[in-house]
């Protein structure tokens, strides 16, 4: 299983998300046994946030994880911007421990920029860390420009991840945000690492070169995407799966090994930007 070391812990790289989970009860029963699933595959960082469902994901994702040991986990939450000052972070941080049922997060991000200044998101994330409420912070959505602004910001290096889009159809941040992340040795966080599934993976499901490496490993085009996702050793993917079969089939894309020239045909086949893009974001 390929692993990522993240704020000086070592992870294993497929993680899950959670957008969309908990909204509709009908389907509450197979989502709690998926992210149950997942965890006993072996998945430890697990993306959520107050805005998902307005905490519906939070609070699903409580009753999921009450059975589990919290040290086996790594739980990522976010603030919405408009509440990443230092009045309302620490509100926002209650609520979601509360619907997560835990004392503490792993790891609390900037979900994405606002009117908020940087100088006091960080106060308020390192008051958080203080209070021993978060054990590390960091951003969402953030491209290079604003990750050196950043950086000017008292305390602002002490951010730890940039989560953001990041896919074989989408490699923008190639350009300039990774390898400005990498200099920093600063992990990143892929997510819609599957390109959303069926809208726009149905373009590499009609694609004969992973239909071709897909089948050389016996695994899914889905699969192939995270390992490709993840292949750095510096990347967690963090999947939506809807299924415990996904989930598992998820984690197991931590396994797959490529040939040196099945990353050459996947590189040349999709290859990296060679100018400026804007970020991808959803
Ligand atoms: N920070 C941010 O701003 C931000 C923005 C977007 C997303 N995220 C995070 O990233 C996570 C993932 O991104 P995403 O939800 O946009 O999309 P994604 O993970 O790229 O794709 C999810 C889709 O892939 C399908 N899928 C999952 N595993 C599969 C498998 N093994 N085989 C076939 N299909 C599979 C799912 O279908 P099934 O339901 O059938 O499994 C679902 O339709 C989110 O849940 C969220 O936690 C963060």
């Amino acid at each position: 299983m390929k692993k990522t070391i993240i704020a000086g812990r070592t992870v294993p790289a497929i993680g899950m998300g959670t957008w969309h989970m908990g909204e509709d009860p009908a389907r509450r029963a197979q989502e709690i046994e998926t992210i149950r699933t997942g965890i006993e595959a072996g998945v430890q960082v697990i993306d959520t946030a107050e805005m998902y469902g307005e905490g519906k994901a939070e609070s699903l994702l409580g009753e999921a994880l009450k059975t589990v040991e919290r040290s086996r986990l790594f739980l990522i939450s976010k603030v919405y911007p408009w509440n990443a000052s230092k009045k309302q972070l620490p509100i926002s941080l209650d609520k979601s421990l509360q619907r997560l049922g835990t004392e503490y997060l792993d790891l609390y991000l900037l979900h994405w920029i606002g009117s908020v200044p940087f100088e006091e998101t960080v106060e308020a994330m390192e008051e958080a860390k203080k209070s021993g409420k978060i054990k590390n912070w960091g951003v969402s959505n953030f491209d290079t420009s604003e990750m050196k602004e950043l950086w000017k910001v008292k305390n602002g290096k002490n951010c730890v991840v940039n989560e953001v889009l990041y896919n074989l159809g989408s490699r923008g941040i190639e350009f300039d945000l990774l390898p400005w992340m990498r200099e920093q040795n600063l992990p990143l966080i892929a997510y819609s690492p599957l390109a959303q599934g069926d809208s726009l993976g149905n373009r590499f499901h009609e694609d004969p070169l992973l239909q071709k490496i897909a089948a050389a490993h016996q695994c899914s085009i889905e699969q192939l995407l995270l390992a490709w996702a993840i292949r750095d050793g510096k990347t967690i993917a963090i999947p939506q799966a809807g299924t415990p079969q996904h989930v598992k089939d998820n984690y197991a894309a931590g396994s797959l090994v490529l040939s040196a020239e099945e990353w050459q045909e996947l590189a040349e086949h999709y290859p990296k930007p060679t100018t400026k893009q804007s970020l991808a974001v959803l």
